[in-house]
């Protein structure tokens, strides 16, 4: 199973902002040993909305491996849903993975295990591999809204409440603990790590996950690249 690398902007850089970010980030990674066959590692970015037709475009003309990631995705197909960005809105721009039900969801704007649940469903349904999010108080209630046959497909992320953008990251006891658990429930599953993961504890976590979910430390491509190097040469 290849370890993911990635990059989550949040609602952070207008659109010159996130080019520039793509700019440096693609001169900076050496990506020859990302492009084999047996690349052990997958790296993807996850730009607001607005930066992923920009972004879809120019992997593709530099040709490197990088994977195109959304921050979220509507819990209904394309329709009378209006504000919301469906699976159908995305078919041309090769999207990866949806991370799906990250605790700011939750905080900000009331998204609960049911409506993850639904979301998991359109990302599957547009052939994009959904990433769960989910913190220990509430993983059972959240695997349990999902259909039994959907969990298998799922990227599963723990991502502790207080861990994120606070630089209190979880011990890798703590991490392996819960793994064992989304194994109990769900079987064989990618599991993630996120919560104030940087260059210096990446290399730890990676020995105990099938990679990490990095939010501030990904704002400045020279920190994310400099991860990228140190996690690709253990
Ligand atoms: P952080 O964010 O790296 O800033 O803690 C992680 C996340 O929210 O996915």
């Amino acid at each position: 199973m290849k370890k993911l690398l990635l990059a989550n902007f949040k609602s952070n850089k207008s659109i010159t902002e996130a080019q520039q970010w793509l700019d440096t980030f693609i001169a900076e990674v050496d990506w020859s040993s990302l492009k084999d066959d047996g690349a052990r590692f997958e790296v993807a970015v996850a730009p607001a909305f607005v930066s992923l037709g920009e972004f879809a475009y120019k992997i593709e003309e530099a040709s490197v491996p990088l994977l195109l990631s959304v921050q979220d995705i509507s819990a209904y197909p394309a329709g009378s849903y209006t504000g919301a960005i469906s699976v159908a809105n995305l078919a041309e721009l090769n999207i990866a993975y949806a991370i799906i039900g990250h605790s700011e969801r939750r905080k900000h704007f009331g998204e609960n295990s049911a409506m993850v649940a639904k979301k998991v469903e359109q990302a599957l349904d547009g052939g994009i591999t959904p990433i769960v999010c989910f913190d220990e108080e509430y993983l059972e209630e959240q695997i349990s809204n999902i259909t039994a046959e959907l969990v298998g497909k799922c990227v599963f992320v723990y991502e502790p409440l207080g861990a994120i953008g606070t630089g209190n990251n979880v011990g890798v006891g703590k991490v392996t603990e819960v793994k064992e658990k989304v194994k109990r429930l769900c079987g064989e599953v990618r599991f993630l790590y996120g919560g104030s993961v940087d260059d210096q504890n990446v290399a730890e976590y990676l020995l105990v996950t099938d990679g990490v979910l990095v939010g501030t430390f990904s704002k400045d491509p020279l920190n994310f690249a400099q991860l990228v190097a140190t996690a690709t040469a253990v």
